[in-house]
């Protein structure tokens, strides 16, 4: 197993820290080597996505990704800005099926901004297209109209587009997905407005006739935001394309009160994987040994679930979470009252620790 870790910008070298430590508990064979992505790359490289990090997320089985976003290259043309270097590994890597469960661990409900009735319990997962529509569409730019309101102004546009193998593969991942789960799947697009949606509604109906076993509907995507805060319980599993994907499921992760807690999974057609945490690179908390690892630990579960088959160990990594959870622990993003607050690095102990006392156990 090779695993090519990139900490990035931010806090992202803190929380891949302490996923390293908790898979270096387990007794498992694997070769790590690191590497530069974001607005530390920018700095010494003068590119967020340098050459050599992409060659060694190539060749690795699995990418280990922490966050990458940085204030201070916020003003850089859009290729050299941190958020290319997440952008360009799922293009590069053709890593289209992204993987976002939204779980409501139940002590923490209370931290949810919703009534503890409408989440307790929550378990979906959003699926999201990463590697294509708006996001990647071209043309894009900037021009002189020759149409629309105001001919002859300066505008910007970006081409909204999915072609039909790219709807079909995602929905198969969806409708596999389903399966494993409570075989219910939404399909949530913008068709009474869309060509682009109106087109991914008919191919993912058609899939839809190889999963009779699965409850199966479409949703608006507005209606589906509304839906999220209204019953989100209601889901089981969400396919969607990658911009409102993006929304989407920061919507969702908000909800269980814990976005520090919530891992996810890139994954291309050969099962090359690249797992990150849900939240961003928090550079307000940065350096300060405050930051929550959990989705990082979560995430290092996902990927020996999903790309080295070792679904064992990704349970005892899992339940080790929810041991220290049910202990008390917190950091301070998900702490309240009658909990004990701690820092980064005493919670990935405390999971180390307790995949360590199981062992022993067991
Ligand atoms: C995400 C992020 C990225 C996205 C940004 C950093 C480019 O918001 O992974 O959801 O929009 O896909
Ligand atoms: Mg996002």
């Amino acid at each position: 197993m090779k695993i090519a870790i990139v900490p990035g910008d931010g806090i992202g070298a803190e929380i891949i820290a302490e996923a390293i430590k908790v898979l270096n508990v387990l007794d498992l064979k694997f070769e790590t080597e690191f590497a530069l992505a974001g607005g530390v790359a920018y700095a010494s490289h003068s590119h967020p996505l340098p050459e050599a990090t992409l060659k060694l997320a190539r060749e690795a089985d699995a990418v280990l990704f922490g966050a990458v976003g940085d204030w201070r290259y916020d003003q850089l043309d859009r290729p050299l800005r941190p958020e290319q270097a997440i952008l360009g590994l799922r293009k590069h890597l053709g890593l289209f099926a992204n993987l976002r469960p939204a779980i409501c661990y139940e002590q923490l409900v209370g931290a949810s901004s919703l009534k503890p009735e409408l989440v307790s319990g929550l378990d979906m997962l959003i699926i999201r297209d990463a590697t294509g529509d708006v996001y990647f569409g071209q043309p894009r730019g900037r021009r002189t109209a020759v149409d629309g309101h105001f001919p002859g102004a300066q505008e910007g546009f970006d081409t909204m587009r999915y072609s039909r193998p790219e709807i079909e593969r995602i929905a198969h991942v969806a409708f596999q997905a389903a399966r494993e789960r409570n075989r219910r799947l939404t399909s949530v697009d913008k068709a009474n407005v869309l060509e682009t949606s109106q087109f991914w509604r008919d191919i993912v109906t058609e899939v839809s006739k190889d999963y009779p076993d699965v409850e199966f509907d479409h949703m608006y995507i507005d209606n589906a935001a509304m839906q999220l805060v209204k019953a989100p319980r209601k889901f089981d599993v969400i396919v969607t394309g990658n911009m409102f994907g993006d929304i989407l499921s920061d919507e969702a992760a908000m909800l269980t009160g814990s976005i520090g807690m919530l891992p996810s999974a890139s994954l291309n057609a050969s099962n090359q994987g690249l797992y990150e945490p849900s939240h961003g690179s928090a550079p307000d908390i940065a350096g300060k040994g405050i930051a929550n690892p959990l989705a990082t630990i979560l995430s290092a579960a996902m990927m020996l679930r999903f790309s080295f088959n070792q679904a064992d160990a990704a349970n005892r990594i899992e339940s080790a979470v929810k041991d220290v959870l049910a202990s008390g622990l917190r950091t301070v993003d998900i702490y309240s009252e009658g909990t004990t607050k701690v820092g980064t690095c005493a919670m990935g102990d405390a999971v180390v620790a307790s995949i360590r006392r199981k062992a022993t156990a067991g």
